[in-house]
């Protein structure tokens, strides 16, 4: 078997989706798992983009152990010495640099020339090379330049040290067939490509991420760059769990495999769209809730005769068999740690008691609580341990005569509790409008949605809002018993979301040194 290489982009790429501002907390919680999913490389983040995301990727530099911690850093010195202060303390850290080669790039976003962009990315390789030794060269917007002018700079990279080269499809725009001949020209015009990892990083907007990352591999990729979820800029990115199913379910055929612990899938897919608040497609493949449900009499049918009739591969494969009962009403505080630590969550001291009293109210309103109740559980108070616009308590009044009314009470994030109240069209109008009035920030409901954790008439309910303030959306969720609850809890947090991305944003105004992000 001919080894991939999976180079996570979650953290960086999928975090750029608009509406996700992951917290330090939760960029270390996510990197953990990917940890445990066994990828080859998290790229953390994007260090110079705000002090928030170079410590972030510092602390998942320092603690998650197993893979190469990356950091992206545009050709510019300031980038490249933020980069490497964010990751130089990994076991095995790596600097991605980029630069566009594309004329619609350099001419329109960089305001520069061919030449200046071979210089850009000599200084910056060479000031890489000089600091770490793995080194990561991506030429921008690739698939729509000219070929010549990407190899010649590819040449360059080389010349000065880079040991991976990945070949963007930036805004999603190649056919695999094209895609695959692009990077066999590029082995033709710079024969010491051979001698470095090429890898594909292909974005969704015609929904051919995966084929065309599965083209390029079958072209000489070793690399694949993808998120979970295929969150990312726009479409997204190829989506990890389908390019590795690929490679799994089909290895026999094609010779290629990767070393992800797939039965992590799952819960990995589920942790990202809890804590970015993007909603997993009920159809998406692999990881959607249908994915390996079968609705016809005839699927049905042929399903329970023999599996293999309606189905390419097993759901425990990618771990998505696991809802058994795991805590009852009597259990203690030891059973809670030993089931949390079997579901790969270290939990101790305060962190522990906070759960365990989580615990104690769920299981008095629910009969079972299963590994999935305890999953949205601990997720839940990943975000709570954030500390901005915390939902403290609310009455509302509701009625189908008169408008209902609520009053609400929010801690705020210097720990003051603010009362707000409003009567509005519907109880959760209501609660959200008087959260408004607490706390001052006037934002927009932009998107509500509910979903129950898991099957049953006392399934823990799980609200995810997006808000909009100031232009700018912000996700925010919320787990409770109620999903009035639920809501408010959801709510206050994108308020406080929506908060301190408006505030990174006036800090990254007045930083005029800041060029745009990738
Ligand atoms: O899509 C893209 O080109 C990128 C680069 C920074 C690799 O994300
Ligand atoms: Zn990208």
């Amino acid at each position: 078997m001919d080894h991939v290489q999976i180079f996570d982009t979650t953290l960086r790429d999928g975090e750029q989706s608009p509406g996700i501002s992951l917290n330090a907390t939760e960029k270390l919680e996510i990197a953990h798992q990917l940890a445990r999913l066994n990828v080859d490389i998290i790229e953390a983040g994007f260090p110079i983009a705000s002090p928030g995301d170079f410590e972030a990727v510092q602390a998942i530099a320092r603690e998650v152990e197993g893979p190469i911690i990356a950091g992206l850093a545009r050709a510019n010195p300031a980038d490249v010495d933020r980069a490497w202060e964010a990751v130089k303390d990994a076991a095995r850290p790596r600097i991605h640099t980029f630069v566009s080669t594309s004329d619609i790039h350099i001419e329109h976003q960089l305001q520069a020339t061919r030449e200046d962009v071979k210089g850009l990315a000599r200084a910056s390789v060479a000031q890489a090379k000089a600091l770490c030794d793995d080194v990561e060269f991506s030429p921008m917007d690739a698939t729509r330049a000219d070929r010549e002018f990407t190899a010649e700079v590819i040449q360059i990279a080389l010349d000065e040290g880079a040991t991976t080269i990945n070949v963007p499809d930036t805004v999603g725009y190649a056919m695999p067939i094209e895609y695959a001949g692009f990077l066999a020209d590029l082995y033709a015009m710079v024969p010491e490509l051979r001698n470095a990892v090429l890898s594909v990083h292909c974005h969704d907007d015609l929904g051919l991420a995966v084929a065309n990352s599965f083209a390029g591999v079958q072209a000489g990729a070793r690399q694949v760059e993808c998120a979970i979820n295929g969150i990312g800029e726009r479409a997204g990115n190829a989506s990890l769990e389908e390019i590795v199913m690929l490679l799994k379910v089909r290895s026999e055929e094609h010779g290629f495999d990767t070393q992800i612990e797939t039965k992590e899938i799952a819960k990995t897919s589920r942790l990202v769209s809890r804590l970015t608040g993007y909603a997993v497609q009920p159809n998406k493949a692999i990881v959607g809730r249908n994915a390996f449900a079968h609705e016809s009499g005839i699927h049905q049918d042929g399903v329970l005769k023999e599996r293999t009739t309606y189905e390419i591969m097993d759901a425990t494969t990618v771990g998505l068999d696991s809802n058994e009962l795991v805590l009852g009403k009597h259990s203690g505080r030891h059973a809670l740690r030993q089931a949390l630590e079997d579901l790969g969550f270290e939990i101790d001291g305060q962190a522990l008691n906070q759960a365990f009293k989580r615990f104690k109210e769920i299981a008095d309103k629910k009969k079972h609580v299963t590994a999935m109740d305890l999953e949205a559980l601990v997720t839940d108070e990943l975000r709570e341990a954030v500390g901005t616009y915390t939902l403290e308590w609310f009455d509302v009044e509701a009625s189908t005569r008169r408008p209902p009314h609520a009053t609400v009470g929010v801690r705020d994030p210097e720990g003051r509790e603010r009362q707000g109240s409003f009567t509005g069209d519907g109880p959760v109008d209501a609660i959200f409008r008087a959260i408004n009035v607490a706390t001052g920030v006037d934002a927009q409901l932009r998107e509500f949605r509910v979903d129950a954790v898991t099957g049953g008439q006392d399934a823990l309910g799980e609200v995810s809002v997006v808000v909009e303030l100031d232009g700018q959306p912000a996700a925010g969720q919320g787990v409770a018993t109620d999903i009035l609850e639920a809501a408010g809890i959801a709510y206050a947090r994108a308020l406080g979301s929506a908060v301190r991305k408006a505030q990174v944003a006036a800090r990254a105004d007045e930083d005029a040194a800041l060029a745009p992000t990738p």
